[in-house]
């Protein structure tokens, strides 16, 4: 079943390999024939709307970033992302027709509960994404979308991840005008985690590179929200405290904590950051840094660590998140933690 852990010695390394069949699954579900499985109603409601507040925690918040890029890029309806346990007891100005989208693998983050309960009493209508459409959230918003990604056991969230960002990018690309062929675009993101995840091991370069109690990620723009959620990845389980850093900011004060061999760890998934991005590695590697760079074949040059196939521009992080995901998992491997349960953490948190 798929609360099984099967052949592998983690819930999270399996959740890892299981990411290319949600993404598909993920394709099954909304796209029917030509059909899209989104309702008229939320389309209607986010049409009217003229912002877009995504509300949401942990990783799910770093999805919600991605969102904010998604929604700007394909419907031109600003968006911003707050995090719900601030939003909660702080709402920002609100504009004339805001609209509410909530993300939660769970579905019962106390956070986001509270963020519900205030959206409702202000009278607006809310759409939850979520993993577990029996959640409280799921039942008590307007709308939900699911994520089919199937349950996600390992403390750390991966698929859900990912699953949300797909998700997110077939509601952003419905609403557009663009009309991305996300059916062909998905599928090759599948494939390209896939790929890399069949022919590349990278356990030795995280035992190589990884040696330190703190690391950072750099990355510009979209790279930039996947280097925030690579880095809580790695905190999370291997308790490495790692900081995900817009790539031109570091020069600006933190770049003071680079000694002899901490790890920078850049992600380069577009032409036009790669030059940028590669002279701020430059500037670390010249004050000691153990460096590795992440990048899509498009803009690698053939000294990068890791390399995965190209997929569409703004479905990068579903495919740069994975080896981050599994440097998190090598390096927590490595320092003999308890990698489904991880020390202080709890996969839902209930409290506010
Ligand atoms: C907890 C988990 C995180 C998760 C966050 C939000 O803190 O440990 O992994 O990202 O809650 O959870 P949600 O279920 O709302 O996505």
């Amino acid at each position: 079943s798929s609360t099984d852990m099967g052949e592998y010695q983690h819930y999270m390394i399996k959740e890892i390999y299981e990411q290319p069949s949600v993404v598909r699954r993920i394709v099954q579900n909304y796209f029917n024939h030509d059909k899209i499985n989104i309702s008229a109603d939320i389309l209607k409601d986010i049409k009217a709307s003229d912002r877009i507040y995504i509300l949401a925690a942990g990783t799910s918040m770093h999805a919600g970033y991605v969102g904010k890029y998604l929604f700007e890029e394909l419907t031109h309806i600003p968006a911003e992302v707050h995090i719900a346990s601030e939003f909660a007891y702080h709402t920002p100005l609100l504009t004339a027709k805001p609209f509410f989208l909530m993300i939660s693998q769970s579905g019962e983050t106390a956070d986001l509960r509270a963020c519900l309960l205030k959206t409702q009493k202000l009278n607006y209508k809310t759409l939850t994404i979520t993993n577990v459409k029996t959640s409280t959230l799921a039942r008590e918003s307007n709308y939900f979308l699911e994520l089919f990604a199937g349950p996600e056991i390992a403390v750390a969230s991966t698929k859900a991840y990912v699953a949300q960002v797909a998700v997110l990018s077939i509601l952003c690309n419905t609403l557009s005008d663009q009309n991305i062929d996300l059916i062909k675009e998905l599928t090759k993101v599948a494939l390209s985690i896939e790929n890399f995840l069949a022919t590349q091991d990278i356990s030795s370069l995280v035992h190589d590179k990884i040696t330190k109690r703190n690391c950072f990620y750099i990355g510009r723009t979209i790279d930039y929200y996947t280097s925030l959620e690579a880095a809580l990845k790695l905190k999370e389980i291997s308790y490495i405290q790692t900081e995900g850093f817009a790539a031109g900011e570091l020069k600006h004060g933190t770049i003071a904590l680079i000694e002899e061999g901490t790890p920078v760890i850049a992600l380069i998934s577009s032409k036009e950051i790669s030059k940028n991005t590669r002279s701020n590695l430059n500037e670390v590697i010249s004050r000691g840094a153990t460096t590795m760079i992440i990048s899509l074949a498009n803009t690698s040059q053939e000294s990068d660590d890791i390399i995965l196939k190209d997929v569409h521009p703004l479905l990068t992080p579903m495919v740069m998140v994975v080896p981050t995901q599994l440097i998190a998992y090598y390096a927590a491997l490595e320092r003999g933690n308890d990698i489904d349960k991880p020390r202080n953490l709890a996969k839902s948190v209930t409290v506010e």
